[in-house]
C-alpha cells in the first residue's frame, strides 16, 4: 500500500470512527425521509480527506475546545452533497463502489437531499457563531458550483487551453479543499499568516488532487477507484490526459479524433481503445507529473510550520495524493 496512506491510516485509525460518529449523530437529526439517502452517501466509504485536513490544521494551531469532529463533519457533508449533484450532472452510475444515489433514489429526491446536506453543513458551521468560518464555507460553496458550471460550459471544447483547464479544476475541487484547511486554522484562531499558509497548501493540494483524479479516470479500474473508468471521455470532458494526447498527434489525426469525439455515442470497444492509447502512451503519468509541481508548492507552504505530528501527517497527505490509486 501507498506509504503516505499507511501513515495516515495508522494515525487516523482512532480518529476516523470519531469523524464517522459525528456524521452519524447529525444524520440521526435529519427528517426520516432524508435519512436513507444521507446514509447511503455518507456511509459509502469516502476517504474523509477534507475532515482530516480540518482536524490537522486546527491541531497544528493549538485548537482548544470541543466539537472539532462535528466541524470536520461539515466538510464531509458539503463534499458529499457536491458529489450527489455531480453524479447527476455527469450521468455517473457508480460512486464509492456503490450505485450512485440518483440511480437508487431518483433524480429529484437526490438533488433535494443534496441541498439538505449542503444546508446541514452550513448549519453546523453557523453553530460555531464564527462569521469568518461562515464566510470561508459560503465562498467555497460558490466557487465549487462556479467551477462545475464552467466545466459544463467547456464540455466538448477540444481547443481548451491548459490555463482554462486549471481554472476549472481549481474551482470545482481545489477551493473546497482549501476551505477545509483554512477552516481548521480559523477555528483554532490562528494568525492571518497561518491562514494564508493553510490556503496556499489547500489550493495547491486541491489542484494536484484533481489532476491525479483525472489521470486515474484513464488508468484506475472501477473496482479500485469505486468510480467508472473512462467517465471523462464519455462525458466529453477534455481533461489533461486527453489534451496531452491530442497535442501529441499529427494535425490530421488530431482533427479526426476531435471530430469522432464530437459525435457521441462512441462504441464501448472504441472507448476502451482510446483509453488504452492515452494510458499506455503515458499521458496519465504526465498528468501525475504535473501534479508534482503543485504538491511542491503545498510542501513549501508548510515550511514556516514548526515540527509537529500534524506537519508530518500533512506531508503524508502530499505523498498520498501523488501516488494514490483511489
Ligand atoms: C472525489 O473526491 C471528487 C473529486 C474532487 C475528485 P474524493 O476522491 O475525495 O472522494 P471520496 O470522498 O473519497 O469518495
Ligand atoms: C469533482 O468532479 C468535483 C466535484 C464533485 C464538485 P469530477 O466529476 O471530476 O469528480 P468524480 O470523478 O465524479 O469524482
Ligand atoms: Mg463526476
Ligand atoms: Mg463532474
Amino acid at each position: 500500500m501507498n506509504h503516505g496512506l499507511v501513515q495516515l491510516k495508522v494515525a487516523f485509525s482512532k480518529e476516523l470512527p470519531v469523524i464517522d460518529a459525528a456524521i452519524d449523530a447529525e444524520i440521526t437529526q435529519l427528517a426520516p425521509i432524508i435519512r436513507p439517502v444521507a446514509e447511503h452517501v455518507m456511509q459509502g466509504g469516502g476517504k474523509r480527506l477534507r475532515p482530516m485536513l480540518t482536524i490537522l490544521f486546527a491541531r497544528a494551531f493549538h485548537w482548544r475546545g470541543d466539537n472539532l469532529h462535528t466541524l470536520a463533519s461539515a466538510l464531509e457533508f458539503l463534499h458529499s452533497a457536491t458529489l450527489m449533484h455531480d453524479d447527476i450532472i455527469d450521468n455517473a452510475e457508480l460512486r464509492r463502489g456503490k450505485p450512485a444515489a440518483h440511480t437508487i433514489f431518483g433524480l429529484a429526491p437526490t438533488i433535494l437531499a443534496g441541498d439538505v446536506l449542503l444546508a446541514l453543513a452550513n448549519e453546523i458551521v453557523a453553530r460555531t457563531g464564527n462569521p469568518d468560518l461562515i464566510t470561508c464555507f459560503s465562498k467555497a460553496i460558490m466557487q465549487t458550483a462556479t467551477g462545475e458550471i464552467m466545466e459544463i460550459a467547456a464540455l466538448g471544447n477540444a481547443a481548451m487551453s491548459k490555463a482554462e483547464y486549471i481554472e476549472i479544476i481549481t474551482g470545482k475541487t481545489a477551493y473546497l479543499i482549501q476551505s477545509a484547511c483554512e477552516s481548521g486554522v480559523i477555528a483554532a484562531q490562528g494568525s492571518p499568516k497561518a491562514r494564508e499558509a493553510a490556503r496556499i497548501f489547500g489550493l495547491n493540494l486541491g489542484i494536484a488532487f484533481q489532476l491525479v483524479d483525472d489521470a486515474l479516470d484513464y488508468t484506475s479500474s472501477s473496482a479500485t477507484s469505486g468510480k467508472p473508468l473512462g467517465g471523462d471521455l464519455r462525458e466529453g470532458k477534455y481533461t489533461l490526459p486527453l489534451l496531452l494526447y491530442l497535442e501529441s498527434l499529427e494535425q490530421k489525426q488530431r482533427a479526426a479524433l476531435i471530430a469522432e469525439l464530437s459525435q457521441p455515442p462512441i462504441s464501448g470497444t472504441r472507448q476502451e481503445e482510446i483509453i488504452a492509447l492515452i494510458s499506455t502512451g503515458g499521458y496519465a503519468q504526465q498528468t501525475r507529473n504535473e501534479a508534482k509541481a503543485y504538491l511542491n508548492l503545498a510542501k513549501q507552504a508548510l515550511d514556516s510550520f514548526p515540527m509537529s505530528q500534524e506537519k508530518n501527517l500533512l506531508n503524508s497527505i502530499i505523498d498520498f495524493v501523488l501516488t494514490r490509486e483511489k
